[in-house]
């Protein structure tokens, strides 16, 4: 039997941790314990990915929904790969194509997927804490796929997943985030994490996109990309979310590029072996150069691949609650 196929609560049990957490909400409420929990368990199913038939019975006739009321790329085509490699059956759909365009309530859409008998609903959705009040309504476990401006945490975990794997470890890691901390639930998601487990974090980007009171989560603010820059261990690159701005926060695009855009002549300040990375979608020429983005500092595509492992290991922990 395969090392994933034999994972099992036992195992769990013997490494003196238990997943007792019906939903991933966030990483604010998660301990220490329970975050090395989940990356722990994502370094072993990562393997399963690396098999020519890729799959596990572990989530055999358990049925997961994802409902993704806000366009998505990776995540959504990150969980619905997890639950297939897991053996889950999936249910999809979108804000768009739902009775939530009718005036449906949130809350009648997830009692009538709950009437269906599912086990896990992964949401996504702009309002911030709209998978929360989920939790309190129905049964099935909740997982947070971002909202609104408030957490990412399967973005902030599989990010954490790529610096240790990169690194061999976390604790004592200088992380520096560069662009819209203000509107960014990967932000918020990874300051919890990494201050967790021992990083040390800047946040860095124009003062209208940076909270003012950020140094209460534990994090060094800065307004210059150089400091940032120079003695980081990792460059977690995000992007301006003008959909998410009612106002304009600075003159251009443009202007973002020449004052805190990561170029050549920036990363020649860094570390020579500085992680590179960006939740995506990247805006090429805004954050960072294409040559950068593709250059030998760069992981933004291994992230993703670790986002399947961790996405299947958040799904596996939360079965076990069931
Ligand atoms: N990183 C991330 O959340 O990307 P998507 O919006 O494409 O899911």
């Amino acid at each position: 039997m395969t090392k994933a196929a034999m994972m099992e609560e036992p195992l769990m049990k013997s490494r003196n941790v238990h997943w007792t957490r019906k939903d991933l909400l966030g990483l604010k409420e998660l301990s220490r314990e329970e975050i090395e929990l989940i990356l722990k368990t994502a370094e072993s199913l990562k393997e399963v990915s690396t098999r020519s038939i890729k799959k596990v019975p572990t989530l055999r006739g358990r049925t997961v929904v994802n409902f993704f009321a806000e366009p998505s790329t990776r995540t959504r085509a990150s969980f619905e790969l997890a639950e297939k490699r897991l053996s889950a059956d999936s249910l999809n759909f979108s804000g768009s194509s739902s009775s939530l365009v009718k005036g449906e309530t949130l809350k009648d859409t997830a009692k009538n997927i709950e009437a269906l008998q599912v086990d896990l609903i992964v949401i996504r959705h702009s309002s911030s804490g709209a998978p929360h009040r989920l939790a309190e309504y129905v049964k099935p476990g909740i997982v947070n796929a971002g909202d609104g401006t408030n957490e990412h945490p399967t973005q902030a975990l599989l990010d954490m997943f790529t610096l240790k794997e990169k690194k061999g470890k976390i604790e004592g890691l200088k992380i520096s985030f560069i662009g819209d901390i203000l509107h960014s639930r990967v932000a918020r998601s990874n300051i919890w994490g990494l201050t967790k487990l021992g990083a040390k974090v800047t946040v860095c980007g124009p003062k209208t996109l940076i909270p003012y009171d950020i140094e209460k989560l534990g994090v060094r603010k800065t307004f210059h990309v150089e400091e940032a820059v120079e003695d980081a261990d990792a460059i977690n690159l995000l992007r301006i979310q003008l959909e998410r701005q009612s106002e304009p926060f600075f003159p251009s695009l443009g202007e973002y590029a020449k004052g805190f855009g990561i170029n050549a002549e920036r990363l020649a300040r860094a570390k020579p072996d500085v992680l590179i990375m960006h939740p995506g979608p990247v805006n090429h020429g805004v954050e960072l150069t294409s040559e950068i983005a593709d250059g030998p500092n760069s992981v933004i595509m291994e992230q993703v691949t670790n986002g399947l492992a961790v996405r299947m290991a958040v799904l596996y922990l939360l079965s076990l609650v069931r």
